[in-house]
């Protein structure tokens, strides 16, 4: 069974440890691994202890490649709401990793192009070896956002009310006017794929999932027809 009833870790911090342990023992068996990382709250305290670990362990992310998993399209990319600040500040540039990370730009003068251009290089330097993702309050996974159909590969997104009252970019006074994110293919290709879950607002969502019914209108179902999804959940979600 691909997404069993998850045990519940205490909270977010068990459950940051917990990630960055998986993604660890994985990158320990394969060093060269194509990781694709969410932003947003959910993540980025796992992202602070791998970065922490990898400074005392600098063969940790030596090989590892790097993929951002979404951007808000229309906001410049030095502004701390992109995922790209999240990440740079985070990971890439306190570990100098710089050369083997790719994502989206955040203001393509073509965001098609753009798409095109990860598509591509995803194409060739694919498939994903570990997916980290969040859930997002309405199910959607990067900015695969609830829709009558998703799609496989990057794409420009409509992003929804529920994105765009997102808590990264509520101090930003520049407003995203589209989303650019990996399709469902591209995560559901994904060699293994590790999905956080945590604090009370994820508790209609998380249930949501565990529920079993796959729909576009809730895209994190499609995670059960992924045969190698790790769910971390704490208890605040779990409820
Ligand atoms: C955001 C991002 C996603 C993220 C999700 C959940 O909009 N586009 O990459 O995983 O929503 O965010 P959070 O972890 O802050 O709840």
């Amino acid at each position: 069974m691909p997404l069993p009833t998850p045990l519940p870790l205490p909270d977010h911090e068990t459950v940051s440890t917990a990630a960055a342990g998986w993604i660890e023992e994985r990158l320990v068996r394969q060093p060269n691994s194509l990781l694709c990382l969410a932003t947003g709250g959910t993540p980025m305290r796992a992202y602070e202890r791998l970065a922490q670990h990898a400074r005392s362990n600098p063969a940790l992310l030596a090989q590892a490649r790097i993929l951002k998993l979404d951007e808000w399209g229309g906001i410049p990319l030095d502004r701390p709401a992109t995922c790209e600040s999240y990440l740079q500040e985070s990971l890439i540039r306190p570990l100098g990793l710089g050369s083997r990370y790719v994502g989206f730009a955040s203001q393509p003068t073509d965001p098609k192009q753009e798409c095109a251009r990860i598509a591509s290089w995803l194409a060739a330097e694919g498939p994903i070896d570990l997916c980290i993702l969040g859930l997002g309050l309405n199910g959607h996974l990067g900015f695969n956002e609830p829709a009558d159909s998703l799609q496989p590969h990057a794409h420009i997104a409509t992003l929804t009310p529920e994105s765009l009252s997102h808590a990264m970019i509520a101090a930003e006074p520049v407003r995203p006017t589209y989303g650019l994110t990996l399709g469902m293919a591209d995560l559901l290709q994904s060699r293994e794929i590790l999905l956080m879950v945590t604090g009370t607002s994820k508790r209609e969502p998380l249930r949501r999932l565990l529920d079993g019914r796959i729909s576009p209108s809730f895209p994190a179902s499609f995670l059960w027809l992924h045969p190698r999804v790790t769910l971390l959940v704490d208890q605040a979600a779990l409820a």
